[in-house]
């Protein structure tokens, strides 16, 4: 049989274009009209959010991107053999910049046939696609330009019973989540999960206060201007007048909560007009947005929050600092 050509290997569908959009209106409406002004982080990612996020990653203080990368290249050959995974779906794919590791093992293993690329940004997902066909020759992708808490239900099935998948969630992003709706989030997962299927999770893990506050709070301000990116978004999106320089980058952990928060105060009393929702929103001086948590994970915690989720845990990869965890887990009998 003729080989496919890289093209011919290559879906990508978009329920983001065919559905109600990213929700950012809806987002922006409702949080900023709110006692407490809040933002949820899906929208730091535009393009150029996707850029500043992997500049993030290189940053000397942010330390879960190469850590996170440092189990994958100890265990990924241990993944592959343990779940003799044909397809590895993934959530908030972003550059899969680490996925490729964990692709290479099952590629070796000789497994390998399909790779679910998730991701709201759409040149993201399709650049990927494109670099990964051609990497791996035999390779099979279905791209998702989607919503993963809106659009699971576009998952492809999988490609065969007798092969099962690894639906992957690294880089921490469950995190991102507030607690009661990751619970909820990783029952979904685990619905979506059948036969051998393994969920493949990554959580950073609590430490040091000021370890983290550094991580959040670089000192060459990439993590700064991530953060402000949201309010460009807002404005080239919806015709808003902010004027992200007069936001202050904001990031403390929360010791009760074991959470990180970046928020944006504003500098001095401001009106800000948001013209495709005939909304005016005002912050008082040093009045605070808040644009994202970032959990993190005690082993309890982990383990508990899975267990809510009907999902039991097989195993804990951690480096030798315990900066990081990735756990396998499957749905309980
Ligand atoms: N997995 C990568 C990227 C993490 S950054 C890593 O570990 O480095 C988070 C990624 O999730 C970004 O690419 C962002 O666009 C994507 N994302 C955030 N919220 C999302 C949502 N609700 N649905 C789909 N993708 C989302
Ligand atoms: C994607 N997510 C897991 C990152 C995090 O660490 O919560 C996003 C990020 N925010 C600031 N720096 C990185």
């Amino acid at each position: 049989m003729e080989p496919m050509l890289a093209e011919e290997r290559i879906v990508v569908a978009s329920p983001l274009a065919t559905g109600e959009g990213g929700g950012l209106a809806e987002d922006v409406l409702d949080g900023l009209t709110r006692p407490f002004k809040e933002l949820p982080p899906k929208h730091l990612y535009d393009a150029r959010g996707a850029e500043l996020f992997d500049r993030i990653c290189e940053q000397p203080e942010y330390y879960p991107t190469r850590t996170e990368r440092a189990i994958l290249e100890a265990r990924s050959g241990d993944i592959a053999a343990l779940t003799g995974a044909a397809e590895l779906v993934e959530l908030g794919s972003g550059t899969a910049a680490k996925t490729r590791i964990l692709l290479r093992a099952l590629d070796d293993a000789g497994t390998l046939r399909r790779y679910v690329p998730f991701d709201v940004t759409e040149g993201m997902v399709r650049d990927v696609a494109a670099d990964l066909v051609r990497v791996h020759p035999d390779l099979l992708v279905h791209g998702i330009v989607g919503d993963f808490e809106r659009h699971l239900g576009d998952l492809p099935p999988r490609l065969d019973a007798g092969h099962g998948r690894i639906v992957a969630f690294l880089g921490g992003t469950i995190g991102n989540f507030i607690p009661g709706s990751r619970r909820r989030f990783l029952r979904r997962l685990a619905n979506a999960l059948e036969g051998d299927d393994v969920l493949l999770l990554g959580t950073d893990l609590v430490k040091e206060p000021c370890v983290i506050e550094a991580a959040y709070d670089d000192a060459a301000g990439i993590t700064a201007a991530f953060n402000r990116n949201v309010l460009h978004v807002v404005n080239r999106e919806l015709g808003a007048d902010f004027d992200p320089d007069a936001f202050e980058h904001v990031a403390f952990f929360d010791r009760e909560r074991e959470w990180i928060e970046m928020r944006l105060r504003a500098e001095r009393r401001m009106d800000v007009r948001v013209d495709a929702l005939d909304l005016d929103v005002s912050f008082a001086a040093r009045e605070e947005l808040r644009t994202e948590i970032s959990a993190k994970f005690t082993f309890e915690r982990l383990e508990g929050d899975l267990a809510a989720a009907g999902l039991e845990l097989l195993e804990v990869l951690t480096d030798p600092d315990e900066l990081f965890a990735l756990s396998l887990s499957r749905p309980r009998e």
